[in-house]
């Protein structure tokens, strides 16, 4: 058993509380190798952003979570040698499916955990949900809860449609379970392909596709019943146009992808929502800079060469988010 303070993280409560009444987010950036690892670091220690990195099923079986946990208490060394002087890191297990999994990442140092019971009947979410934080409070680990299910693939479970949370169920979830923060469902979802051309309007100023509105009214509807409560959101990246043009410049073959448009998030970062979600963005940062190295360096063979652009772009994409989007620069 390892707990998350003699690793140097910290868990989310004062992160949320601090980001809500300053008007920002925190970002949670997946991560799953090395690169992106320091990516993240970097761009959090050089804008002084606090940062949280998040740890999926995928993730822990691609890298493994024992490994993932070490990188993250290098992580908070490495910052430290970037200058970062009180670094605020948490390690975060991302769409929890079980108790065991939240536990076993619990026992071994993350400082927050979400459980994803939002594919359950409600009754059996409450009771999965409270039983994680049970044990989590005893360790001082902050959960991170969900109602309403995204459209498209979470964890294994695969929804053609959202259902968007129902805000008059969010005070007796949130009582009953004693959950730290709640993930809802206002229409974003997973992966690059969250809205077709079709579904799309076009902006006659910045000629930029714009997708359908996202449900407000129900982010309104739960913060109205909940106030000051942490509020989550996945499905948060914007899906860079150029990044989608130079993957397909470079021999990809990316369909037409659209994202939630950046000020969308701008806005959502100034109410309740306290942390955002962004995955799809860096993988696409990732794969088109090496994209671009192996066409225009087809000689190169040194994974350094392919890999230390990819980490630049995807640096370059976190200082963007941090900086422009969530607003969280300076806050830690
Ligand atoms: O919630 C979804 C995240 O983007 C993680 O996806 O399980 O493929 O790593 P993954
Ligand atoms: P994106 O696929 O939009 O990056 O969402 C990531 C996410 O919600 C991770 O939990
Ligand atoms: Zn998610």
């Amino acid at each position: 058993m390892v707990n998350y303070k003699d690793l140097g993280l910290v868990n989310t409560r004062e992160m949320f509380k601090k980001a809500i009444d300053g008007g920002y987010a925190i970002p949670a950036f997946n991560f799953n190798n090395m690169e992106q690892m320091q990516a993240i670091i970097q761009a959090a220690a050089e804008t002084k952003s606090p940062v949280i990195l998040q740890v999926s099923k995928g993730a822990r079986s691609y890298a493994n979570q024992t490994l993932l946990r070490y990188m993250a208490e290098g992580a908070v060394e490495y910052a430290k040698e970037l200058g970062w002087e009180n670094p605020q890191i948490v390690l975060h297990l991302d769409h929890g499916d079980s108790f065991e999994t939240c536990k076993s990442c619990i026992d071994m140092g993350f400082s927050s955990v979400m459980i994803d019971g939002s594919h359950l009947p409600y009754e059996e979410n409450i009771a999965l949900t409270k039983k994680v934080v049970e044990y989590a409070h005893q360790f001082d680990v902050t959960v991170e809860g969900e109602l309403g299910v995204l459209a498209g693939v979470e964890d294994e479970v695969s929804a053609d449609h959202h259902t968007y949370t129902n805000p008059d169920e969010v005070v007796d979830f949130a009582t009953r379970t004693g959950c730290d923060s709640l993930a809802i469902s206002i229409g974003t979802s997973h992966g690059a392909y969250k809205f077709t051309p079709e579904q799309c309007t076009v902006d006659p100023v910045t000629g930029r596709m714009v997708p359908p509105p996202l449900a407000f009214d129900v982010l309104e509807g739960v913060v109205e019943k909940l106030p000051g409560f942490p509020i989550v959101l996945h499905g948060s990246s914007s899906v860079p146009q150029e990044e989608v043009e130079t993957i397909n410049k470079y021999g990809g073959a990316l369909k037409a992808a659209i994202g939630i448009p950046e000020e969308w998030l701008r806005e959502a970062a100034k109410s309740a929502v306290c942390k955002i979600n962004i995955d799809s963005d860096s993988r696409l940062a990732m794969t088109a800079a090496i994209r671009q190295t192996f066409v225009e360096k087809p000689a190169e063979f040194d994974p350094r060469k392919y890999l230390g652009p990819a980490r630049e772009n995807m640096k370059k994409l976190y200082k963007h988010k941090i900086i422009n989007v969530l607003g969280s620069d300076g806050k830690a």
